[in-house]
């Protein structure tokens, strides 16, 4: 299937600017939650914030949603409510993640064991097979794209997901406080596996993501210093996401991988996954899922790599490119990249937030 790469095109060809929306209620912990309230983020900080970013790419403010103050983009309210009431199907398969945890890596995996390791099937777009529901409620490239769509406005991707014929997949990189309703209440139990990854290679992977995607022009020590170990970055805090997930990791419908595990051992996870999606396979097939998903193969594939759009977001930004969104997929690569002092603002975060049992040789 073809890339729709229309509206980046679009937006290589015009500057735009999105004006500010209004007439939004703020959230108040005495009210009855609704996910559209937030609290915006104080002046200061966010004009540091937005200071960093592409104008183009990041024309809007930060607020915090939800009960666990979660930082998006204050347009995340438009969409709220369409995610909260979505209607969930109890054969959907949910890929839940922070960014930057192996998400296309654990996708890919639970795609084609849902399909019958179909890899023919799986020469389309992983965004297409598996789309990421709140994309257009967060990223301002779709926003942007929206905008300049107009008359040729396609459906979001929660309308998209809404229509997918079932077994749906689904990604999304919200945290448990800010699922659909039908999940968090228990009223529809999909399965749902969750990928973590160590808070330093993490970080270190979404920043260069961030330049990537959006020409981020602070440093990576900016990075970890001012927002990421703050908890001002996209879909922070990060502690209590993974720890929504950990705290459910023993419910039948749930799995709780980690990407340390699936580089250890990916023939693990896979029969994991097997038998937690139901469908048994033979070593054949292991040994051909085991190749496909190879760091090697997916770095190479284009229905995967995304390289095709990141170069087209590279020429609206204009930061040069360095890297790919497939990129080094090492565990403990921090060590090349944190400078001592964003590392000591990470150790010292980590010993105030840490979940006993998980990373725990990570300081
Ligand atoms: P790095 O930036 O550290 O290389 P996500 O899909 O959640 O955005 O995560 C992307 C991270 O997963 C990137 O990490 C990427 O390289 C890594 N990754 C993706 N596929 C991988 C694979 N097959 N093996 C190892 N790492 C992989």
């Amino acid at each position: 299937m073809k890339i729709d790469t229309h509206f980046i095109h679009m937006i290589t060809r015009h500057s735009v600017r999105i004006q500010p929306r209004s007439s939004h209620n703020h959230f108040n912990c005495n009210t009855k939650f609704t996910m559209a309230a937030y609290t915006d983020v104080d002046k200061v900080t966010s004009d540091l914030l937005v200071s960093r970013q592409n104008p183009l790419i990041y024309p809007e403010a930060f607020a915090h949603f939800g009960p666990d103050r979660v930082f998006l983009p204050k347009f995340f309210a438009q969409s709220a409510e369409l995610i909260e009431n979505l209607q969930v199907r109890e054969d959907d398969l949910w890929i839940c993640s922070f960014i930057k945890a192996g998400t296309t890596w654990t996708k890919e995996m639970a795609w084609l064991l849902l399909h019958d390791l179909n890899f023919e099937a799986a020469a389309v777009q992983s965004y297409i097979r598996v789309p990421y529901l709140e994309f257009d409620a967060t990223w301002p490239v779709a926003q942007i794209s929206n905008k300049l769509k107009g008359e040729d406005e396609k459906p979001s991707t929660m309308e998209l997901v809404k229509d997918l014929d079932s077994p749906r997949t689904i990604q999304s990189h919200l945290p448990w406080s800010l699922l659909p309703r039908q999940i968090r209440d228990g009223e529809k139990s999909p399965k749902i596996i969750y990928v973590a990854r160590n808070p330093k290679d993490l970080c270190v992977s979404f920043f260069h993501h961030r330049v990537l995607i959006e020409g981020y022009t602070g440093s990576l020590e900016d990075f970890v210093v001012d927002e990421w170990t703050s908890d001002l970055s996209f879909y922070a805090p990060f502690w209590s996401h993974v720890k929504s997930f950990w705290e459910r990791r023993h419910e039948p419908n749930i799995l709780f991988i980690t990407f340390e595990e699936l580089k250890k051992d990916l023939g693990n996870v896979i029969d994991r996954t097997a038998a937690f999606i139901g469908r048994p396979i033979s070593p054949n097939e292991r040994a051909a899922l085991l190749d496909h998903l190879s760091f090697e193969s997916m770095k190479k594939n284009p229905h995967i790599n995304l390289d095709e759009i990141t170069q087209l977001l590279t020429q609206v930004h204009g930061v040069p490119r360095k890297t790919h969104f497939i990129r080094k997929g090492q565990v403990g690569g921090w060590k090349e990249e944190l400078t001592p002092r964003a590392n000591a603002a990470l150790d010292e975060w980590i010993k105030k937030n840490r979940i006993p049992g998980l990373w725990d040789n990570i300081l």
